[in-house]
């Protein structure tokens, strides 16, 4: 006797027929799967669709695809599936560090089946969460680093094929190391066949993007919304002659904004998403998530409606792949980021993954201030995220520092915030005296004073000028002089990725800084990059340099390298890194020392960072008030108890990072 399957009530019966027909030739407890899951997520996408005219509609087309892809998706992978769904919490583990990188640039092969000879490397870092920097077919040069995508079916020939990328995250899953790959959704390449067929005045895809034959709209539009690129794009529409029109380009001229107020848009994309899922990626960063739906009379950026279709999505992701993980991609305020990983209705069903830009511009904040009252207050007012999700912590990324202080916070603590921006922009420019920092100014936007940077982690902490010193030595005083600039520009970096990793979340190592990159120099040589200084921080990962680190620890690179090997492997060491448990900044007597506590059940964490090049103390009754006894207590970065100064305070060395715990 066959049973019924557990369809929810509310799926039309039309739509189960159809579902029915694709999961024809499925094993019967394969269907039954299928089946609970819709159950327990078709109101969470029918919701999700409320933007359109007939969400029930769209559902119902949207969960065909999903057969399909459910239909076609692998054994191995449907296995994941199942393990994921019994430790949901896999990504918030201690153990969990992140490494990013362009495939191109991180092995000597330069292509997907190459990534494998990183693996003992990312290995010996800990690393289970790989991100790959886009590497589906792009248009040609200049194409945004990849991010302007002409097919989202293809890897780029260079790189290998699909079939490469499903060996790799195979052979990477067995590893157990996660793939993560960029879904470019706010736009695609003028060269990408919905583009294409626009341009050929195929009415159905010119409703695919924003086109207005004049500028009377486009106008309207503009005086509310930003520009993302003043330099190199200026303006968030570009005239296209083939489709005698303005057509929304919020980023580059030749990236599209889709419309994602037509529906054919979402489907079309969430078929891209499952097909992505059914290779074997287990984690989409969804690249500019913020920009996808447009309002007139705003900047076009956290409408409501963003996250509503992310929960469509997100629902059909988990009634298909539910080991697929959504991160976000989302730069901006506190206020706006928390909706990415759910809050109110949302909770718990948007994506689970999102940056931690405030914590990145907080700390080489604190470090060209050497003061850390302006990231506890900020960073401590931050909404509460949902316990089952985690922040993407980072130091440096393949994009440029925007500095993200906000003026509120900023009159807080008495700073003037665009001062404190404007002070940013010299000191890691190298301009502001004393500054030890090489990074290079991006998109100057002289209507706001906005001067964004680029550059390497280790040349923003200084090492490069602090080399260049060492290099010049003449007498003893330069060389006492300059090695202290090396060991301060070292102790910098590494305190940086202290914070990073003691905060809470998937630490991502941006690759290189595991080895002290420099700015590349040669950054402009190639044409198709040259207006564009973030390749400036994004080399090829010089391997010889790799392998001089691990053969000699005392070096520059080889103590970044073993200080790096280090924090990962204390953190996983440690359960109060879970990222259920919020990380609470606190303000420390000493402004001169950032102090983070972790309120795990298995007892208190608290992290001290001294952000200046002098030392300093803190007092052990104020320890005790955050619920640790000094004398009861070990930093588990080196396994002792703390070092304590005749009173009883903690002493911090230069940069030092202390993170305290009970044994
Ligand atoms: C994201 C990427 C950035 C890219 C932009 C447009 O912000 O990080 O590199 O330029 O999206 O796709």
């Amino acid at each position: 006797m066959t049973r019924e399957l557990p369809w929810p009530a509310a799926l039309p019966p039309d739509a189960r027929a159809r579902v029915e027909a694709v999961l024809d030739g499925c094993p019967p407890h394969r269907r039954t799967t299928f089946a609970l899951r819709v159950a327990r997520w078709w109101d969470d996408l029918v919701t999700g669709l409320m933007p359109y005219a007939d969400p029930p509609a769209v559902a119902a087309r949207a969960l065909e695809l999903a057969a399909r892809a459910y239909r076609d998706r692998d054994e191995e992978l449907h296995e994941l599936d199942e393990r994921r769904s019994l430790e949901p919490d896999w990504f918030q583990r201690p153990d969990v560090i992140g490494y990013a990188a362009y495939a191109e640039r991180l092995t000597p092969e330069g292509t997907l089946a190459g990534v494998g000879t990183a693996a003992d490397h990312l290995r010996e870092l800990g690393v289970r969460y790989l991100h790959l920097m886009p590497l589906l077919q792009p248009r040609p040069e200049p194409s945004d680093g990849g991010y302007a995508v002409a097919d989202y079916r293809s890897v780029r020939a260079d790189l290998g094929t699909m079939e490469d990328l499903r060996r790799l995250t195979t052979d990477l899953r067995r590893r157990g190391i996660s793939l993560c790959l960029d879904l470019v959704l706010n736009h695609v390449a003028r060269e990408h066949p919905w583009a294409q067929a626009a341009r050929d005045g195929d009415e159905r895809y010119r409703r695919y993007f924003h086109v207005y034959p004049d500028r009377s709209v486009s106008d309207s539009y503009e005086r509310t919304l930003l520009e993302v690129f003043p330099d190199f794009a200026p303006g968030n529409f570009t005239w296209d002659e083939d489709l005698e029109g303005w057509v929304w380009t919020t980023f580059n001229s030749y990236q599209w904004d889709l419309a994602w107020d037509n529906p054919d848009v979402f489907c079309e994309l969430a078929d891209v998403i499952l097909f992505l899922a059914n290779q074997g990626v287990e984690v989409l960063r969804l690249d500019a998530i913020a920009f996808i739906w447009k309002r007139m009379g705003t900047q076009s950026q956290n409408e409501p409606e963003v996250h509503r279709l992310t929960q469509a999505l997100r629902s059909l992701a988990r009634i298909t792949a539910p080991a697929l993980t959504f991160k976000a991609e989302a730069i901006v305020g506190p206020n706006e980021v928390v909706h990415y990983l759910g809050v109110g209705k949302h909770h718990g069903k948007v994506s689970d993954l999102a940056y931690h830009n405030s914590l990145m511009v907080q700390v080489w904040s604190m470090l060209a201030s050497r003061d850390s009252r302006l990231a506890t207050h900020a960073l401590g007012r931050f909404p509460t995220v949902p316990s089952t999700t985690a922040w993407i912590t980072y130091l440096r990324c393949h994009d440029d520092i925007g500095w993200a202080i906000d003026d509120d916070d900023a009159r807080s603590v008495m700073v003037d915030g665009a001062g404190h921006r404007t002070f940013l922009s010299s000191f890691y420019s190298g301009d502001f005296a004393g500054s030890t920092a090489q990074g290079l100014v991006f998109q100057h936007n002289p209507a706001t004073g906005d001067r964004r940077i680029s550059g390497s982690a280790a040349s923003l902490a200084g090492l490069g000028r602090a080399l260049d010193l060492l290099e010049q030595v003449v007498d003893q005083e330069g060389f006492d002089e300059a090695t202290a600039a090396v060991d301060d520009a070292i102790a910098r970096l590494l305190l940086g990725y202290a914070v990073v990793f003691g905060f809470g979340g998937i630490p991502v190592i941006w690759s290189g800084d595991e080895v002290a990159t420099l700015n590349d120099e040669r950054w402009a040589a190639v044409a198709a990059q040259a207006d564009d200084n973030r390749w400036a921080h994004r080399p090829r990962l010089d391997w010889a340099r790799v392998d001089g680190a691990q053969e000699d620890p005392t070096t520059p690179t080889g103590r970044v390298l073993a200080g790096m090997r280090h924090l990962s492997a204390v953190r996983a060491s440690l359960p109060h890194l879970h990222a259920s448990v919020p990380a609470k900044p606190v303000a420390a007597p000493d402004p001169g020392v950032f102090a983070v506590l972790r309120r795990h059940p298995v007892g208190p964490m608290l992290g001290l960072y001294n952000v200046t090049e002098s030392p300093r103390t803190v007092p052990s009754w104020w320890i005790r008030e955050q619920g640790l006894a000094v004398d009861q207590a070990i930093d588990a970065l080196n396994g002792y108890p703390p070092n304590l100064t005749a009173d009883g305070s903690v002493y911090l060395s230069t940069y030092q990072p202390v993170w305290l715990v009970r044994p």
